[in-house]
């Protein structure tokens, strides 16, 4: 018997007897109660442990499997050592009490049953309470683990901020190719095409996600699109952005024949000569075109930002500075 039945346990309501002490409603389930406090101590501070070893691992940069390992072992160790207490440390029933229908016209409880029910919670209190050392474990073990549960939103990194709305197309720049070489007019044949990108941006860690765009020649003259006016591809070319609408792959296969471009992932299909609008798949919206000119040495240059957000729709993308990006 644990040291702390050995005296009656006054109940929590003034107005309860004590409890006694050989009511089996307050005895634990196990002969030798010390026993499963030592295993249920032993595991809930090995999971304390092992959540500060994966703090500990996470703040000098962290070791995915590691910790992973940790994350498993603290958790198994909670679990363990909860399961434990309610195994070997709180009463063992099940627990039957008489209930006095006879004579009784509805079933609502009457005085006794309630100072019966506040009588459970009562000894509920005594039995948690009578473990501080185990309590304070436990508040240790989850405290900890409650802080590494913020790691992942530290994780997430800076904020993006207007990264996703800009792109480094402005008014005039200058189209290249991977290389950054520039594209002139002469020199694409018409049906090819190829992905260019801003000049400059080399320099710009983002730029090859964003910025990235398909050029195609498509006819020998401009034409209009649903989008823009036929200044927008002078010579018959035309540019797009290359980040689908969809989920974000590069849209990257090109129908000479329909005049449309696949994206790849899910087989959304666009048709370029009605301003890339999608016209199968689950794209939900067009490309967005980039509108092009040619300079003085007969190389293409943008008119200007897009006037669209780039890539896949999101919560804020209402939010987009209206009238271009960075143009
Ligand atoms: S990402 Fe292009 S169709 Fe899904």
């Amino acid at each position: 018997m644990s040291e702390h039945t050995r005296h009656p346990v006054q109940a929590q309501e003034p107005d309860l007897p004590p409890f006694p002490e050989d009511d089996p409603r307050l005895l634990p389930g196990v002969r030798h109660p010390w026993q499963a406090e030592v295993l249920v101590g032993v595991l809930f501070s090995l999971s304390f442990l092992s959540t500060v070893a994966l703090a500990t691992t996470y703040s000098v940069g962290g070791q995915p499997q590691l910790e992973g390992g940790f994350l498993g072992f603290a958790l198994a160790c909670l679990g363990a050592g909860m399961i434990s207490w309610g195994k070997y440390l709180m009463p063992r029933g099940p627990f039957v009490e008489d209930r006095e229908y006879e004579g009784r016209e509805d079933l609502e409880s009457n005085p006794e049953d309630r100072r019966s029910f506040i009588g459970s919670f009562g000894r509920g209190a005594v039995i948690v309470g009578r473990r501080p050392f185990l309590l304070g474990l436990l508040g240790m073990a989850g405290a900890a683990f409650s802080a590494v549960l913020i790691f992942p939103l530290r994780s997430l990194g800076p904020q993006p901020k207007l990264t996703l709305f800009k792109t480094n197309w402005g008014k005039g720049t200058l189209v290249v190719r991977e290389d950054g070489s520039p594209v002139n007019v002469a020199d694409m044949d018409v049906g090819s095409y190829m992905t260019v990108f801003p000049a400059g941006f080399e320099t710009d860690p983002n730029a090859q996600a964003i910025d990235q765009v398909i050029l195609i020649h498509v006819a020998a003259e401009p034409l209009p699109t649903r989008q823009g006016p036929a200044s927008w591809t002078p010579d018959g070319y035309f540019a797009f952005s290359k980040v689908c609408t969809h989920a974000g792959c590069p849209v990257s296969l090109y129908e000479a024949q329909t005049q449309q471009l696949l994206c790849p992932c899910h087989q959304s299909l666009f048709d370029i000569l009605i301003g890339a609008f999608p016209i199968f798949g689950p794209a939900p919206r067009p490309l967005p075109q980039l509108a092009l000119m040619v300079d003085s040495k007969g190389n293409l240059r943008s008119q200007h930002g897009f006037l669209e957000p780039i890539g896949p729709g999101f919560w804020e993308r209402g939010a987009y500075p209206k009238g271009g990006y960075r143009s």
